[in-house]
């Protein structure tokens, strides 16, 4: 009777030992990547402090709620012993048809003049999970870290900006202001039409508007200090033209801030570094995309981030990873996820959970409803006509007077 009441315990005390074990704990990192496949977001490289670079490979699952308080944060490590170089300030997009496939432009891997490990491709789908390399030729294309990637809806993807060493035999640290699009169909590499009006940037975001086929590029630094955020250079991969969208009421100008777009196109700025390398002022900003109007967030964000880190919208949930936030003089390497829930204009809150049981209610769905199917449409106007005002409640955040140096 003792015996088994011993082997009970025993046995329940190996369970909790292989529970711990099995819970994979990532080190804090800042400039990884973020990349979102269903209910999965792949998190890859970047540093743990300023001197060790990684190529940790895992996810955080996002297909059960959590509650951050009372349990670990569910992260599954997937870090293949055939993998990509160790590196920081990387892009990724997700490609495919259907989209499950993680494209990497490898970023800063020690080395800014080698183009032989530089551009990787990762069917999530496979198995096993295998990296493969993409060969560029030498002229094709040069490393850059802090650049952005976007995929379109016909595998091509588009590389932005970014800064390196140029050639091989450059000496000079050089900023771009070229687009390289890759067309992951066919392996072709080409350039958009050079405009050579386009400032050279790094650290700026690149958000892709899918029902106008355009990429909105916010912020970022250049060679004579930060890019102007009242007008946006914004590129229309249909017609392959650049445009500028003049905006209302812009937030402070920064650089390795992060941007997300929303189900009703807004785009979510966070965090950011100003000219001294400072965090910005107002942590939380929002563009809308219809009105070219910027909200500013109300509400003083203490303790995340500003410059390093990731931002995952799902759900109407913003999940901002790892990063770097000022603790006095120095500078921490964060290995936390903070979850943001997002409402209206720039209001949101900040939540220690991530809850699936209440999906938001999707607006395009009910209107393609409407659309579809005709004998539903008068419920369905109802509806949304209902959630209209839901979504409209809610007063507009005052908005927040930039000091013009
Ligand atoms: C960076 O991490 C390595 C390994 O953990 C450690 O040896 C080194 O002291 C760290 N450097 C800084 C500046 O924190
Ligand atoms: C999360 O867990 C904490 C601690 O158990 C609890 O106080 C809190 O109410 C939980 N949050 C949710 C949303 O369930
Ligand atoms: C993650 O997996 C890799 C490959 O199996 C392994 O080498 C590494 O030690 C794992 N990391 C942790 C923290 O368990
Ligand atoms: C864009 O890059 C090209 C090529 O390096 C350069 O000639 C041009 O001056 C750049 N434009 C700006 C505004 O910096
Ligand atoms: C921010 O704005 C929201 C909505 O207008 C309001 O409910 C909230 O009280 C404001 N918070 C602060 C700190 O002003």
């Amino acid at each position: 009777m003792i015996n088994l009441k011993i082997l009970i315990l025993y046995v329940t005390f190996l369970q909790i030992i292989i529970n711990i074990n099995c819970q994979y704990v990532p080190k804090g990192r800042l400039f990884h990547t973020a990349t979102l496949i269903e209910t999965r977001i792949y998190y890859l490289g970047g540093q743990n402090n300023y001197s060790l670079l990684t190529n940790d490979f895992f996810y955080l699952d996002i297909s059960k709620s959590f509650n951050k308080t009372k349990d670990p944060l569910p992260f599954v490590n997937v870090t293949l012993d055939e993998t990509v170089p160790k590196h920081y300030g990387a892009a990724t997009t997700v490609f495919g048809k259907p989209k499950d496939s993680i494209f990497l432009f490898s970023g800063d891997i020690g080395a800014l003049q080698n183009t032989i490990e530089l551009i990787y491709i990762l069917n999530t789908t496979q198995s096993p999970l295998l990296w493969k390399n993409i060969a560029v030729s030498e002229d094709e294309i040069e490393r850059r870290r802090f650049s952005s990637a976007i995929a379109d809806n016909n595998n091509k993807i588009y590389l932005f900006g970014g800064g390196g060493g140029g050639k091989l035999g450059d000496t000079q640290y050089i900023r771009y202001n070229t687009t390289n699009i890759f067309d992951s169909t066919t392996g072709i590499w080409k350039n958009d039409t050079i405009d050579n009006t386009i400032i050279k940037r790094e650290g700026h975001t690149a958000t892709y508007l899918p029902d106008t086929g355009e990429i909105v590029y916010i912020g970022g630094c250049g060679d004579n200090g930060l890019v102007d955020m009242t007008n946006l250079d914004v590129y229309n991969i249909i017609n392959d033209k650049w445009s500028k969208w003049e905006t209302k009421n812009p937030p402070e100008q920064r650089c390795h801030h992060t941007a997300v777009l929303t189900n009703d196109n807004r785009i979510i700025v966070f965090g950011g570094a100003n000219a001294l390398q400072l965090p910005v002022e107002n942590y939380y900003a929002v563009l809308n995309t219809k009105t070219l109007e910027w909200y500013h967030g109300n509400e003083s964000i203490v303790g995340a981030p500003y410059r390093g880190h990731t931002a995952t919208f799902y759900n109407n949930y913003m999940f901002i990873a790892f990063g770097t936030y000022s603790q006095g003089t120095t500078q921490q390497a964060s290995d936390d996820i903070l979850i943001y829930k997002i409402n209206d204009y720039a209001n949101f809150i900040k939540v220690d959970y991530y809850n699936i049981d209440k999906p938001p209610f999707n607006r395009n769905i009910i209107v393609g409803t409407i659309l579809g199917i005709g004998v539903l449409g008068v419920i369905g106007f109802v509806i949304f006509e209902y959630n209209k005002l839901k979504q409209m409640k809610g007063t507009k955040p005052q908005p927040y007077v930039i000091n013009i140096p």
